[in-house]
C-alpha cells in the first residue's frame, strides 16, 4: 500500500535538524543551553500577558496595526516596512518559502545559524554552504561563491552558535557584491547584545537598500522566548509577501500583550544589556584562568573551545548534565571541540564555572 510522500526537499531534513537528541532529558536545573534570557521579561510584560489571558477566546486580529507601530515608534522605523510573525524563524522561513525554490539556492555561512538550511529544504531549494575564517563568516568566500541561482543571502550578524560577527563595512561590501534579484537576510538577533563601535544596526542597510531585510525578535534581549514573538524590516513588497505568507492571526493575545509592554520598559532593556556586557567580560575571563579559550563574542553566550580529546566537549557536556548544568553542543561536526555557555545570572554561571573546573582538573 502506498503513503502519501512528501516532496523531495524534505527529505534533505534529517532527524537531528529537526528536535535535540537528548530530548527526553528532564530540564537541568541551570539551564545554560538554548540562549534565553535568564534575566527573563520585564513584570510589566509579565502582568500584561496575565491581564491578556482573560481574553484568550478571541483572536488578535491584525496584529501588525497593533504592534508594528509600536516597534516602529521604539526602533524610529517606517511602520509599513514592518511585519510580526511568530519568533524571527517564523519570518526567515516565509520569506525563504516565499523567494526560494528549485533551481534556485540559499547562500550561508557554513557553520551559522543552524536552522535556516531547514527552511532552504522545506521549500525545495539548494543551500550553498560557504567556509568561514574560524567561525566568522568570511565575506571573501561568500562573495566568490555567488552565482545566478542565488536567490537568498542570508547572514546572522551577530551568528549564533560562534557569537561573531560582520562590521557594517564588510556586511555592505557582501550587499554590493550581490545581484539586485537576490534577497539579503540579515538576521540580528542578538543585536542589542553587540557592544563592538564598528558594527552597524541591520536597519540601516535596509534604509539604503531595495533588497535587503533584518529579523528581530523579542526572543533575546526582553526575554520573551517562550511568548514566540518577532518582527521584520523591510522593503514594503518584500514586508508585503511576508505577510501573505502569514498564518492566520499569527500572534497569541497574551504574547502580543507582553512584546508591546517590553517594548515600553527600556530600563529592564538597558539593564539586561548592561549585566550580559559585565557578564560575559567575566565569564571570558574566568574560562581563561581555567585554560580554556573562547571565541570572542557578541552576543548572550559564548563559544569554548575543548581541544584535549581527553577532556572533550562531549564529555564534558555529559558530566554537567548529570549535576544539572546544561551547556548547548551542536550536531555540525565543525563543532566537535566546541561547546556554547549561554549568559545566565552570576550564580549559575558560578556554579557551572565551578563544575568546569572540577572537570578540568581530571575531578569528575
Ligand atoms: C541567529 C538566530 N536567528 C533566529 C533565531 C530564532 O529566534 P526566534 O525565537 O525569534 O524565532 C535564533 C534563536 O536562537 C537565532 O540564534
Amino acid at each position: 500500500m502506498s503513503i502519501p510522500r512528501a516532496h523531495s526537499g524534505i527529505d534533505n531534513i534529517k532527524p537531528h535538524m529537526v528536535g535535540l537528541a537528548r530530548q527526553s532529558v528532564p530540564p537541568a536545573a541551570i539551564a545554560l543551553n538554548s540562549n534565553e534570557s535568564a534575566f527573563g521579561p520585564s513584570p510589566y510584560a509579565r502582568e500584561a500577558a496575565r491581564a491578556a489571558s482573560a481574553s484568550m477566546e478571541r483572536y488578535v486580529e491584525n496584529v501588525d496595526s497593533i504592534l508594528s507601530p509600536a516597534i516602529a515608534e521604539a526602533h524610529g522605523l517606517d511602520v509599513n516596512r514592518i511585519t510580526c510573525g511568530q519568533g524571527s524563524d517564523d519570518l526567515i522561513a516565509r520569506l525563504v518559502r516565499g523567494y526560494l525554490g528549485p533551481g534556485l539556492a540559499l547562500m550561508r555561512s557554513a557553520n551559522g545559524y543552524l536552522k535556516v538550511p531547514n527552511y532552504a529544504h522545506q521549500a525545495n531549494g539548494a543551500v550553498i554552504h560557504v567556509p568561514d575564517n574560524n567561525f566568522t563568516p568570511s565575506v571573501d568566500n561568500m562573495i566568490a561563491a555567488l552565482n545566478d541561482s542565488v536567490k537568498i543571502v542570508y547572514l546572522a550578524n551577530p551568528e549564533n552558535p560562534a557569537g561573531t560577527y560582520l562590521t557594517g563595512q564588510e556586511v555592505r561590501q557582501l550587499h554590493a557584491a550581490m545581484p539586485n534579484h537576490a534577497l539579503m537576510i540579515l538576521d540580528c538577533a542578538y543585536e542589542e547584545y553587540v557592544d563592538a563601535p564598528d558594527y552597524e544596526p541591520g536597519h540601516r542597510l535596509v534604509r539604503d537598500a531595495s533588497n535587503v531585510v533584518t529579523c528581530r525578535t523579542f526572543s533575546k534581549i526582553h526575554g520573551l522566548a517562550g511568548a514566540r514573538v518577532g518582527w521584520v524590516y523591510g522593503p514594503e513588497d518584500v514586508i508585503d509577501t511576508a505577510k501573505c505568507l502569514a498564518l492566520t492571526f499569527p500572534i497569541a493575545t497574551p504574547s502580543l500583550a507582553a512584546a508591546l509592554a517590553a517594548l515600553e520598559d527600556k530600563a529592564h532593556t538597558d539593564f539586561v544589556r548592561r549585566e550580559n556586557a559585565r557578564l560575559r567580560t567575566w565569564l571570558i575571563l574566568e574560562l581563561a584562568g581555567l585554560g580554556l579559550n573562547t571565541i570572542a563574542s557578541q552576543t548572550n553566550f559564548v563559544l569554548i573551545h575543548m581541544p584535549d580529546p581527553g577532556r572533550s566537549a562531549e564529555a564534558l557536556d555529559t558530566a554537567l548534565r548529570s549535576r544539572g548544568v546544561a551547556l548547548r553542543r551542536m550536531a555540525s561536526p565543525a563543532y566537535r571541540d566546541h561547546i556554547r555557555i549561554t549568559i545566565g545570572f552570576q550564580h549559575e554561571l558560578q556554579r557551572a564555572l565551578e563544575l568546569i573546573d572540577q572537570f578540568v582538573r581530571g575531578e569528575i
